[in-house]
């Protein structure tokens, strides 16, 4: 595909995505809340640390593998939940999935996805399952069932969304889900033929417009129709410990909590049995004033210890951020906007080149500081100047 042949890095994967989609839907991937300060927080606490050669070490056997919870990956990276995939391609859940299974990394389905959870056993790689709560419970259960029925392995509960982000950006270019047919964001749809051709051309020759296909059946209105009722439906800001106790009780899997930021929220996680741990702020988009992961991560991983197994996320564009991550005491990483950019500009092959830019850039990273295992990254890495939890509390 010929623009992913000028693509060398995520960056160019973004600026690729940026030409192919309409504006509101590129924003909606690529943008944050607010006043974009925890997007930038997220990137300069990467950006601050600066690492050191270590000469003359025989890394020619190195590795990129890695295990999470007790499976192999091939480099410690997931592919985050994000409702958006479908947005991007038609049916870009199926073509993440693809590209996520073929490089052997566990792949994490969201609840706003518009690709029925079965539908992705077939591709054979591991599959997470990231819950969004409903306010009446047992529309959660009954997820949580369906999940299970078909396999997933592990169930993400996503607890730093009490209330939407604040995305002034997204009323600004009239874009809204369920799609509002607003006279800006229809002239923005007109602009971008490829787009309206390849992906929603395609939903409509093949049986009309994508559901979100895994809420509550009475709730599956089309992204253009939606249903009366759903959002207070969906709103989860009564979300807390207690609803915790019941998924352990009912998931038998692995069980993550997204979205943890305190070493408090951490530790009392792990007392009640949850698995993982993602420090993640939304990759900046709910809260404008959150911390940097990276600088809430060390404390965190510290603090848990082999209790729980701690990934990161927000702000990943290089394989040297994984490198870092790790070193503060990720065990993996996640990343949304970096695989998105990558299934926008050119689907599965867009998807895998994203993730093939990250492992080249990890690895590289590691040959240079001299790590040939990931289990040789630590802060010794590290070039002396940054300080451990500049912002942590
Ligand atoms: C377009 C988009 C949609 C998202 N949807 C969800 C979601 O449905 N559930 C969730 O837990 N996180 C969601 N996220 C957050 C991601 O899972 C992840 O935390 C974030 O993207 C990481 O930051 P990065 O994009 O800089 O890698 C979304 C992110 C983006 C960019």
């Amino acid at each position: 595909m010929a623009a992913l042949d000028r693509c060398y890095n995520i960056h160019d994967l973004r600026a690729a995505a940026k030409r192919r989609l309409p504006r509101g839907v590129f924003e909606f991937v690529d943008r944050a809340t607010e006043d974009h300060i925890a997007v930038h927080e997220n990137r300069s606490a990467f950006e601050d640390i600066k690492l050191r050669h270590r000469a003359l070490v025989d890394v020619s056997g190195r590795s990129t593998a890695t295990t999470l919870f007790g499976k192999p990956a091939a480099l410690p990276l997931v592919i985050a939940p994000t409702g958006a995939a479908g947005l991007c391609w038609y049916r870009g859940e199926v073509q993440l999935a693809r590209a996520a299974a073929k490089a052997g990394v566990p792949l994490t389905l969201s609840t706003t996805s518009m690709t029925a959870m079965e539908t992705l056993t077939e591709f054979g790689g591991r599959l997470w399952f990231q819950l969004y709560v409903w306010k009446r419970r047992d529309l959660s259960y009954e997820m949580i069932e369906r999940a299970k029925r078909a396999g997933y392995e592990a169930l993400i509960v996503t607890v730093d969304s009490a209330v939407p982000g604040n995305r002034e950006y997204n009323a600004r270019n009239g874009f809204a889900l369920p799609f509002n047919p607003s006279p800006r964001f229809m002239l923005d749809v007109a602009r971008h033929p490829s787009w309206t051709l390849g992906v929603m051309g395609r939903y409509l020759a093949n049986g009309g417009m994508p559901k979100h296909e895994n809420y509550p059946a009475q709730f599956q209105g089309t992204i253009v129709s939606g249903l009366a009722g759903r959002r207070e439906e969906m709103n989860h800001d009564s979300l807390n410990w207690s609803d915790i106790a019941h998924f352990r009780d009912i998931w038998p899997g692995t069980l993550m909590l997204k979205g943890v930021n305190r070493v408090d929220d951490a530790l009392k996680a792990v007392n009640y049995g949850v698995d993982g741990l993602i420090v993640s702020n939304h990759g900046g988009r709910n809260m404008d004033s959150a911390a940097a992961t990276l600088a809430v991560l060390p404390d965190i991983a510290q603090a848990v210890g082999d209790r729980a197994t701690v990934l990161l996320d927000s702000g990943i564009r290089r394989g040297s951020d994984i490198v870092k991550a790790l070193a503060l005491g990720a065990k993996a990483v996640l990343t949304g906007r970096a695989t998105l950019y990558g299934t926008a500009a050119g689907g599965e092959a867009g998807a895998a080149q994203a993730i093939g830019i990250l492992k080249t850039e990890m690895d590289k990273t590691m040959a240079y500081t001299g790590c040939r295992s990931v289990d040789e990254i630590s802060t010794d890495i590290f070039f002396g100047g940054y300080e451990r939890n500049r912002l942590a509390g």
